[in-house]
């Protein structure tokens, strides 16, 4: 047994208890089906489906009810809104529920002008009372544990995410993530891991962080150096779902896990294209695990020239002509 015993644990979300606490962030434009799936298969606890426009789903948006459907493992699955203020959730909740979540989640650190200028995102960061009333309206509608993912604050000068934290608490919030940077750092600069101890120091429900969690080694030293519950792996997970393996193995065993070769990488970059091909059909999915492909391949000698052919990868058969398995 290694020291770090302990810091691999199961979670308890409102009525809800989850095996363990190592959860992928919901990541828009990649944290589809086929990935969630591919993520659970490695151990991930909770899965967090792209962020959902609440407006769009009122509205009846298909595009949007794509993103809201469970993957084939996903016997959990939170799905992520998006929305400036709580009559969009009323309008909302039912069309959400319509797909069963087990959990859903409000976003208050997305950085994008296109959402930050409706109110939506980062923006509630600077009317906290709204951040308060859409809880309220989630909570009291879809009878499911509702939880919330925050940032420092707007900016270095607005760093509040105590009083967030207290407003959604109070609301009937069952657990806070925090990633813990500024939305004016967008998702540069170094997350600051000290708000994380701080936070949770403050509020009772489980408190969760992000920012800059790209192995199992900063997985076990945020857990250690903060205190908090568990943890969400975001860019450090793409191409990379071997992350929740080898930090369950780490957490529990303090053993450093064997790197992953490059025949485990290409079956599993195979795995995820194939259920993206069942998801969306063999051309979208080919089409947008090239980016994915870069991340797989990151590292692995002639891994340039790979990403040279790969962009006109359309086909499967051209995945494999490409990245070609040993026997
Ligand atoms: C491409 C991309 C898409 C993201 N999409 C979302 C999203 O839909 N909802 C959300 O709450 N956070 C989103 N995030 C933020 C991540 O969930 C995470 O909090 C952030 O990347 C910090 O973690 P990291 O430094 O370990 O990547 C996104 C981040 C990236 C890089």
């Amino acid at each position: 047994m290694g020291n770090s015993t302990g810091l691999y644990h199961p979670v308890t979300i409102g009525n809800l208890s989850i095996s363990g606490n190592l959860f992928l962030a919901p990541l828009a434009g990649f944290t589809d089906k086929g990935f969630r799936h591919i993520c659970i298969e490695e151990g991930a606890d909770l899965t967090y489906s792209e962020m959902v426009s609440a407006e769009a789903v009122a509205r009846g948006n298909l595009k949007t009810q794509a993103l809201m459907s469970r993957a084939e493992s996903e016997d959990l699955f939170a799905i992520q809104l998006f929305m400036p203020e709580a009559s969009v959730a009323e309008r909302a909740v039912e069309g959400v529920m319509r797909f069963e979540p087990t959990i859903i989640d409000l976003n208050c650190g997305c950085p994008v002008p296109k959402v930050v200028k409706t109110g939506a995102g980062s923006a509630l960061h600077k009317t906290p009372e709204k951040i308060g009333e859409i809880i309220s309206v989630l909570v009291r509608e879809s009878g499911v544990p509702v939880t919330v993912k925050i940032r420092l604050g707007w900016d270095a000068n607005s760093q509040n995410y105590l009083e967030v934290a207290d407003i959604a608490c109070d609301a009937g919030a069952s657990l806070i993530t925090m990633h813990a940077r500024t939305r004016a750092q967008g998702y540069s600069g170094s997350a600051d891991w000290e708000h994380l101890a701080r936070l949770k120091e403050h509020v009772d429900v489980p408190v969760f962080g992000s920012g800059d969690l790209m192995s199992a080694t900063d997985a076990k030293r945020m857990l250690e150096t903060t205190g908090i519950d568990g943890l969400m792996f975001a860019r450090g997970a793409i191409g990379n779902p071997f992350i929740f393996s080898q930090t369950k193995e780490f957490l529990t065993t303090g053993i450093t896990p064997p790197e992953i070769t490059r025949d485990q990488r290409y079956r599993r970059l195979f795995d995820q294209l194939d259920s993206t091909i069942r998801d969306k059909g063999e051309v979208a999915a080919c089409r947008e695990m090239r980016k994915q492909v870069c991340a797989y391949t990151k590292g692995l000698p002639g891994a340039a020239a790979l990403r040279a052919d790969i962009v006109h990868a359309q086909t499967r058969a051209d995945y494999h002509a490409i990245l070609t398995l040993d026997q």
